[in-house]
């Protein structure tokens, strides 16, 4: 089985340069490799805007669209809106019971937004349970692999807390000790005996090793038995989570997925985005780009042309970093430092990247704009391949939980 990937991105305005090379140009590496989910993230958008539905509403298409055309492919990426899957917040509710404040409280997002965003009331319920909201996103599609930035990781420990929370409230239901011999039974007397051994090992050392003997031998049996046939997804889980010694593991521990990014800076230095004015737009027109490049922030040292400069402290230089062969980054290095090159001359190869980089989104973005319905299509058909996921996990906890009544 591929593992699965999931991600998810608030749709509050046009998407920029910034996102493509932090976030999408990743998701677009990923679904070659694994199974996808990516989803706009409008109610997360509403904790923060919900005083402005405008914008979300504006920007929701737009953004899949943006996801099209850098090269998110349906046939391979299940792409979905969130607040078409009312399961995430079923299963938002189901976990806030047990879940402490504490946890909540001390996710270190929490106090910076509100510092941060200090012209927005966020003394709401809705932004402090929201990384419990991104929790259930992640559980609800057993979510292997959650690419996010430095900034999420937070939440996705705090997802991974959940988690074993849940397991250990409601993976040891009544019959559990059965249910665990009867899967047991299952396997050859050595199979069982190995298994045992593993799980006494963990228990007692941590075992690293023994966690991963006692796993591949679950695994193996459960292929070898066929899964659907002899064997049941469940009772998978039910020996991996009597192997940890944390009940059945009916919700999964993810893992956060930082890949190296680059950071690219603003117009003006600081980070890009949308609101501060200083972004270069995914769909910007090639002459919009060549305008803004060009009146790019450059080292303040520079101030005539006769004046070198150190591109250590030019955001122009970032720039190059990201879009830039070697050749073009040492005659950078070199023609600023001896002022042998203008900044005008420098920021050139940046604009023709950029404008080249943008042409074939720029054309796909444009016949899906023409073509409404089929981007309504792409997402109706990922939102119901995401709802049976979805569907099936909530089974399993409402089931867990003591819900499925008569
Ligand atoms: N919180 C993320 C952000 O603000 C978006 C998000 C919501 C997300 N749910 C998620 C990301 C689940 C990864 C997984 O950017
Ligand atoms: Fe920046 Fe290039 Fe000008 Fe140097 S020459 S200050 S790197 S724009």
């Amino acid at each position: 089985m591929r593992t699965r990937v999931l991600s998810g991105m608030r749709p509050t305005g046009s998407m920029h340069l910034g996102h493509y090379l932090g976030a999408l140009k990743n998701w677009v590496r990923l679904q070659a490799e694994h199974e996808c989910f990516f989803f706009v993230a409008d109610w997360h958008a509403l904790t923060t805007h919900y005083d402005e539905r405008e914008v979300i509403e504006q920007s929701v298409y737009d953004m899949v669209i943006d996801w099209l055309a850098a090269g998110l492919d349906p046939d391979k990426s299940t792409i979905f809106i969130q607040s078409r899957l009312p399961e995430h917040a079923e299963l938002f509710t189901l976990l806030a019971m047990g879940t402490p404040l504490g946890w909540l409280e001390r996710v270190p997002t929490y106090k910076d937004q509100i510092e941060k965003l200090k012209d927005r009331d966020l003394a709401t319920y809705g932004f402090l349970g929201y990384p419990l909201l991104q929790a259930a996103d992640i559980l609800i599609y057993k979510a292997t692999y959650v690419p996010v930035g430095e900034d999420q990781s937070s939440h996705v420990e705090l997802t991974r807390e959940v988690a074993r929370r849940f397991n250990h409230l409601y993976g040891r239901g009544a019959g559990f000790e059965g249910q665990v011999a009867g899967a047991l039974a299952k396997l050859s007397k050595d199979d069982q005996r190995y298994y045992e051994r593993q799980r006494k090992a963990f228990g007692e050392t941590g075992s690293h090793e023994a966690w991963a003997k006692g796993e591949a031998l679950v695994r193996r049996n459960a292929a070898a038995l066929g899964i659907g046939s002899g064997w049941s997804a469940a009772e998978t889980e039910l020996l991996l989570g009597h192997l940890k010694g944390s009940g059945r593991s009916v919700l999964v521990e993810p893992q956060a997925l930082h890949t190296e990014v680059l950071r690219l800076p603003g117009l003006d230095g600081a980070k890009m985005s949308k609101s501060y004015g200083n972004a270069i737009l995914m769909r910007d027109e090639a002459d919009t780009v060549t305008k803004k490049v060009r009146g790019m922030a450059t080292d303040p040292a520079r101030v005539r042309r006769t004046d070198p400069g150190d591109p250590a402290k030019c955001p122009v230089w970032q720039f190059h970093v990201s879009y830039s062969d070697e050749p073009t980054k040492a005659w950078v290095q070199q023609g600023c430092k001896s002022a042998g090159i203008g900044c005008l001359e420098c920021k050139q190869p940046v604009i023709d990247a950029i404008v080249a980089q943008q042409k074939p989104w720029r054309e796909r973005a444009a016949a899906l704009i023409a073509e409404p319905k089929k981007v309504h299509w792409i997402v109706e058909a990922g939102t119901e391949r995401a709802r049976l996921v979805a569907r099936e996990t909530m089974k399993d906890v409402r089931e867990a939980m003591g819900l499925s009544y008569g």
